[in-house]
């Protein structure tokens, strides 16, 4: 519609488009680093887009992190029959139970009125335990859901701020900070020009399995995280964002 048009916020979703070259782009009002619930309101934006493209049995791979955790809180029953499974992306990255990947997927299914699956592999695994693991057959299922996955729902981060919260090993933060790491997402870290800086080995979604999902959206906000988001984007996988004005706003000032 014409009036929407001329919105600030719309042009900013035009101007943002364009810079980060993403297909779909949607902004919220506000800036999560200052009030929490705008990260619900990327939440809110985030579920009604999911009413628009989710098939009865999609099967959504989301990650870890306290934005994808307020699209959780977020969630309410989208379709009558609820044969869609929410998955964890990846192994659990050594966040808090609440905001880890398994959790968050379990709390979706609850509010939709869906279905979920867990993936239990501990963070450090030897060689020959991993090989075992992988020959469990339920083990072996859920990877296989989780790798045909047709929508992903991710979260972006700030290199350092991601790798404190991980307790980092000393030797993999000077690698980080060497490597001048912008950000972080699905446990892999990126320079300023998308470049791979260090990636987390973990089983589940790899970043080149990203290339033939229907819908990767990334779902990230706060001006704290604006070259993070700059960052991933410029070798990311993802074709939607789901951010705030506040760091659409930064991003472009940054350029
Ligand atoms: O991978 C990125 C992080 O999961 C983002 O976490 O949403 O708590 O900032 P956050």
């Amino acid at each position: 519609p014409k009036m929407k048009e001329f919105s600030g916020i719309n042009k900013l979703e035009t101007a943002l488009k364009e810079k980060l070259g993403v297909e779909y782009i949607i902004i919220v009002p506000g800036d999560s680093d200052r009030h929490e619930w705008i990260k619900y309101e990327m939440g809110k934006a985030c579920v009604h887009y999911l009413k628009n493209i989710l098939l009865p049995d999609s099967i959504i791979a989301v990650t870890g992190g306290t934005t994808i955790a307020a699209i959780a809180d977020a969630m309410v029953p989208i379709h009558e029959e609820n044969n869609y499974v929410f998955v964890p992306a990846r192994g659990g990255i050594g966040e808090e139970v609440e905001h880890q990947a398994n959790t968050i997927a379990a709390k979706m299914a609850h509010k939709t009125n869906g279905k979920y699956r867990m993936l239990f592999i501990p963070d450090i695994l030897s060689e020959q335990s991993y090989e075992t693991m992988m020959k469990e057959p339920s083990i072996h299922e859920i990877l296989q859901q989780i790798k045909g996955a047709n929508i992903v729902l991710h979260g972006i981060g700030n290199a350092l701020t991601m790798a404190k919260r991980r307790n980092t090993p000393t030797e993999t933060m000077e690698q980080l900070e060497k490597g001048n790491a912008v950000s972080e997402a699905f446990g892999y870290y990126f320079d300023d020009k998308g470049q791979i800086v260090h990636k987390i080995y973990k089983i589940g979604i790899q970043l080149d399995d990203l290339r033939d999902k229907n819908h990767v959206i990334a779902v990230a906000g706060g001006s704290s995280k604006a070259k993070a988001i700059a960052s991933y984007f410029k070798k990311g996988k993802s074709n939607m964002l789901i951010t705030d004005e506040a760091a659409a706003s930064q991003l472009l000032r940054d350029s």
